[in-house]
């Protein structure tokens, strides 16, 4: 009801508006900010800042690429490529000047679910061909993927281009194909995409399993800061890259096909790329969201997640399963309030995940409610966003080595490779404010993909 109510008056508010939406369509942030008497976001300054501190106050301002309608189309298979060709032509461009910044654009991350437990894993994985059927992924050594997909195939794969502040995220049923044949699979076609699909520049090592304590996350984290402060200060021109983005996996229940005679439950797996805001004392890994987005409601029916922070620079990554709890609202509502003005904005405009009619109805809602807080002094921190805890319960280790040309099974003792069906792909592109962009292809059986715009 109070919500209801809340929403007609911030329609009302925005049809008010409307006239200037329609001159700043492209830049909604202008006139937040305008409404907020200009307050400016905070720079990713990463340079005299308090290094723990650093960590949960360094912002990226998003505003390399858009993703309209248009560009996209309607063939998910083609705007992947399109998306592919992109990361690699910046990938090569980086690497000529920075070689140890950035994974190869080839390597995601594979996630699949425990069937008993409903524990979600992930694992760095490269395409390694397309086709009409899904994609042929290679994995890395040591992972818990084969034994998962034996009884429960549905999987999630994502990939992170950091330099376009980009994401895809497929969903879907994984095949695991027994080959060990170094060779392309029968029936399926290298990647319409230029250049071979190798892993350039990176070798993984096979997961190695280590104690987790606070100390060994925040050690991590402060090598990974330091190491990106010395960058930016030899190297100001590169790319704006956030050395604090993880991929977080979770898992929920699924209605079985035909209904569960047994009473036994089945999980699909989702993932997408999160921010480490750990500050100084936070235990464990700290992230904040909203709660009713996708992972809210997964986390709300299964409260376990997988989490991966990888640097290249300094040739290592982390992978960690765990447990997750919300934290205090106090430590959320602090948070908040570090935020800028049109991020605070956003929180409120975006009901994270669910269908928008297109880009005008989250800026229209975006404006309703900047007027509506800018009596106030600024929008408060909403109800349903706040911050999760993901405690380990086991950790990962592996080494991220520089090489010429490698592949994920350079040593063949334990890979392996699967097919992914994408039932869904998702395209995400970070823009100005928080207010991204993301459209979603579902597959809709004769009629092939349905394509809908998401919430931030
Ligand atoms: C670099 C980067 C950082 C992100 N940080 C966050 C974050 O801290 N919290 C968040 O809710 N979403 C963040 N996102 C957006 C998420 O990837 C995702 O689109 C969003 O959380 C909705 O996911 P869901 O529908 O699975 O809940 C980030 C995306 C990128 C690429």
């Amino acid at each position: 009801m109070v919500r209801s109510v809340a929403w007609r008056r911030s329609r009302l508010v925005s049809l008010m508006v409307w006239p200037m939406t329609v001159v700043v369509i492209g830049d909604p942030a202008a006139v937040v900010a305008a409404v907020s008497q200009g307050e400016a976001p905070a720079e990713p300054s990463a340079a005299g800042v308090d290094p723990v501190q650093g960590i949960a106050t360094r912002r990226v301002s998003y505003t390399a690429n858009t993703l309209t309608e248009r560009e996209a189309g309607t063939d998910p298979k083609a705007l992947f490529d399109r998306w592919m060709n992109d990361a690699r032509a910046s990938h090569d461009r980086i690497h000529r000047v920075a070689p140890t910044v950035l994974l190869p654009p080839e390597q995601g991350w594979f996630g699949t679910v425990d069937r008993e437990t409903g524990q979600p894993s992930g694992t760095p994985a490269v395409v390694e061909s397309s086709d009409d059927e899904g994609l042929v992924l290679r994995l890395a050594l040591g992972n818990r993927a084969a034994a998962h997909l034996r009884d429960n195939p549905r999987a999630a794969f994502s990939f992170f281009w950091p330099d376009l502040q980009r994401q895809v995220r497929f969903e879907g049923l994984a095949e695991l194909l027994d080959s060990m044949d170094p060779q392309p699979l029968a029936g399926s076609a290298p990647l319409a995409v230029e250049g071979p699909a190798k892993v350039r520049g990176i070798a993984l090592s096979a997961a190695e399993a280590v104690a987790y304590s606070d100390e060994l996350l925040h050690a991590y984290l402060l090598a990974v800061h330091e190491a990106y402060a010395r960058l930016h200060t030899e190297q100001p021109d590169l790319p704006q890259i956030d050395p604090f983005a993880m991929r977080l996996a979770t898992a929920r229940p699924i209605e079985p096909q035909g209904g569960s005679l047994d009473g036994e439950r089945e999980f699909g797996p989702s993932q997408r790329v999160v921010l480490v805001k750990n500050g100084p004392g936070d235990p464990g890994i700290l992230f904040f969201t909203n709660y009713q987005g996708r992972k809210g409601r997964d986390l709300a029916a299964n409260p376990l997640a997988a989490v991966s922070l990888e640097c290249p620079l300094i040739g290592r990554a982390l992978e960690f399963e765990g447990t997750v709890d919300q934290v205090l609202r106090t430590r959320s509502v602090a948070y908040f309030l570090t935020r800028d003005w049109q991020s605070r904005v956003g929180a409120w405009a975006s009901n994270q995940s669910e269908v928008i009619f297109g880009r005008p109805e989250l800026l229209l809602k975006a404006i309703g409610y900047a007027l509506r807080f800018a009596p106030q002094g600024g929008p408060p921190c909403p109800p349903h966003w706040g911050g999760y805890t993901v405690s380990p319960t086991a950790c990962w280790q592996r080494e991220l080595g520089q090489v010429a040309n490698a592949t994920l099974d350079a040593s063949p003792d334990g890979a392996m490779r699967v097919r992914l069906h994408p039932e869904a792909w998702e395209f995400w592109q970070g823009r100005k404010s928080r207010m991204h962009d993301r459209l979603r292809y579902e597959l809709a059986g004769v009629a092939g993909y349905r394509r809908e715009r998401l919430s931030p």
